[in-house]
C-alpha cells in the first residue's frame, strides 16, 4: 500500500482520469480533502454523515458538537463542498438518522434539507423512508419505537440530470400461454373482463364491441412483450381509483367518453418506489465499526444516477460500503474518512487482487483539523 501525503489534488485528478475501478481512499478530515477535489469532477455522491450524538467513532469528526446546530452547520459546510464538485447531471444521496434531546426529537433530516434547499441551491427530488424491519429494542413507555430513517436524493438542475430509470426498475414476469389463450404474469386473460363487458349494463351496444376490441389489441401487446401487464377498467364495473371530476382526471374523462381504458404496466418493469425494505447491515462480523450501512442501501441510487465508468464519492465512507457497491457495478469511487481505522476496513473488503493498486492514504489534514482544534 502506498502512502502518500502531498498534492492530493494531483492524485485525485491523475485517478480520474484512470480507467480502474479501484477506489481511491483519502484519509483525513472531509471539510479539508473535500477543498482539494476540481470543480464539478464528481458523477455521484452517496453518504451516511455521523448522526448527532449517536455515536463515538475511533477518530473524533463531526457528531459530537453539543448543539444540535452546530452539528447541521458543521455538515453543511461539508455538503457545499459536495455541491461544488458534482457535475452539473450529479446527484447526492444522503442517508441521515433523527436524533432525540431532552425527550424532543429533533427533526434533523429535515432541518439539513431545508438548509440546503434555502441556502445551497440543491433540489430534493426524493424523500425515501428507508424501513429497517429491524430495529434497536425500545423500552421507552411513552413513545413508539423508531424503525425508519431518510435517504434523500438531491440533485443540482431540475432537468437534464443523469438518471437510468430503466436500471432500476424490477424485471417483469412473462406473459404465457395457458390452454391456447396468452395469460399475462398476474393472470389476466382477457376472460374475465370480456364477460364483463358483454354484462356492462352501463355500456352501449357500440360501446362493447369497441372495448372487446380495444382488449384484444392489448393482449396482443401482451403477448409481443410490449405491455408486461394490464388492467381495464369497464364503466359500472370496476371501482376506480380516482375521481369522477372529469376536469381532475383524464381517465375519468376517458371513463366516461369510450365506456372504458387501460392501465398499463411499463414493458420494462415497475420502478421502485420511495418505501425501501431493507435489514440493517449485521455489525457482528466487524470490528468496532457500528455504523455501516447494508450495501442494498446504495444499489438504487448507484444504478439509477451514477453513469457507467462515472465516479462515487463518499465523504464519510466508513468501512466502505458505498466504495464497494461501486466497485461491484464497475464504477469508480473516491472515499474518504477521518478515522485510518476504518479505512482499513474498507481495503479489507474492497477487491484488492489489482495490479497497479493504489490507496492514497493522506493524513495531513487530520493533523492540520487538530491544530485548528487547540486555536
Ligand atoms: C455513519 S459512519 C459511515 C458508515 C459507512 N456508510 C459504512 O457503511 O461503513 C460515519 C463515518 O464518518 C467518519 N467521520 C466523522 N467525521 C468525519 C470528518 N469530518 N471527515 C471524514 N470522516 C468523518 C467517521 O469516522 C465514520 O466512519
Amino acid at each position: 500500500m502506498n502512502i502518500i501525503t502531498s498534492n492530493i489534488r494531483k492524485e485525485v485528478l491523475s485517478y480520474l482520469h484512470l480507467s480502474t475501478t479501484q477506489p481511491l481512499l483519502l484519509s483525513g478530515d472531509a471539510s479539508f480533502i473535500l477543498k482539494e477535489l476540481p470543480d464539478q469532477s464528481i458523477d455521484m455522491a452517496m453518504t451516511s454523515p455521523p448522526y448527532w450524538q449517536k455515536r463515538q467513532y475511533s477518530n473524533g469528526g463531526i457528531g459530537l458538537e453539543p448543539d444540535y446546530t452546530d452539528y447541521i452547520q458543521n455538515l453543511c459546510h461539508i455538503i457545499q463542498e459536495l455541491y461544488r464538485i458534482l457535475k452539473p447531471t450529479g446527484s447526492f444521496w444522503l442517508n441521515i438518522g433523527d436524533s432525540y434531546h431532552h425527550k424532543r426529537l429533533l427533526g434533523i433530516p429535515w432541518r439539513i434539507v431545508f438548509e440546503m434547499t434555502d441556502k445551497q441551491g440543491w433540489i430534493l427530488r426524493n424523500s425515501v423512508i428507508w424501513h429497517k424491519i429491524k430495529g434497536s429494542p425500545d423500552n421507552s413507555p411513552d413513545k413508539l419505537r423508531n424503525i425508519h430513517e431518510a435517504v434523500f436524493h438531491f440533485v443540482k438542475q431540475p432537468n437534464g440530470y443523469y438518471y437510468n430509470i430503466d436500471a432500476i426498475r424490477t424485471k417483469p414476469r412473462e406473459a404465457k400461454v395457458v390452454n391456447g389463450a396468452i395469460v399475462s404474469a398476474t393472470g389476466v386473460s382477457g376472460v374475465r373482463y370480456k364477460r364483463q363487458i358483454e354484462l356492462a349494463t352501463d355500456l352501449t351496444e357500440q360501446e362493447k364491441s369497441n372495448a372487446i376490441n380495444a382488449l384484444n389489441t392489448m393482449l396482443m401487446k401482451v403477448k409481443k412483450g410490449e405491455v408486461s401487464d394490464f388492467r381495464m377498467i369497464i364503466r359500472g364495473r370496476q371501482r376506480t381509483t380516482h375521481s369522477d371530476a372529469e376536469n381532475l382526471s383524464g381517465r375519468a374523462k376517458e371513463l366516461k367518453e369510450k365506456g372504458f381504458y387501460f392501465l398499463c404496466y411499463h414493458p420494462n418493469g415497475t420502478k421502485p418506489s420511495d418505501v425501501w425494505e431493507i435489514i440493517p447491515e449485521d455489525t457482528q462480523n466487524r470490528k468496532e465499526h457500528y455504523a455501516a450501512y447494508p450495501a442494498d442501501l446504495c444499489k438504487i441510487p448507484i444504478l439509477a444516477t451514477c453513469p457507467p465508468n462515472g465516479t462515487v464519492i463518499d465523504p464519510f465512507c466508513g468501512t466502505g460500503t458505498t466504495l464497494v457497491v461501486a466497485q461491484s457495478f464497475h464504477r469508480k469511487s473516491i472515499g474518504i474518512d477521518i478515522s485510518q481505522d476504518y479505512l482499513q476496513q474498507s481495503i479489507e473488503r474492497l477487491d484488492t487482487n489489482y495490479e497497479g493498486q493504489q490507496y492514497v492514504l493522506f493524513d495531513k489534514y487530520v493533523r492540520e483539523r487538530v491544530e485548528c482544534d487547540y486555536e
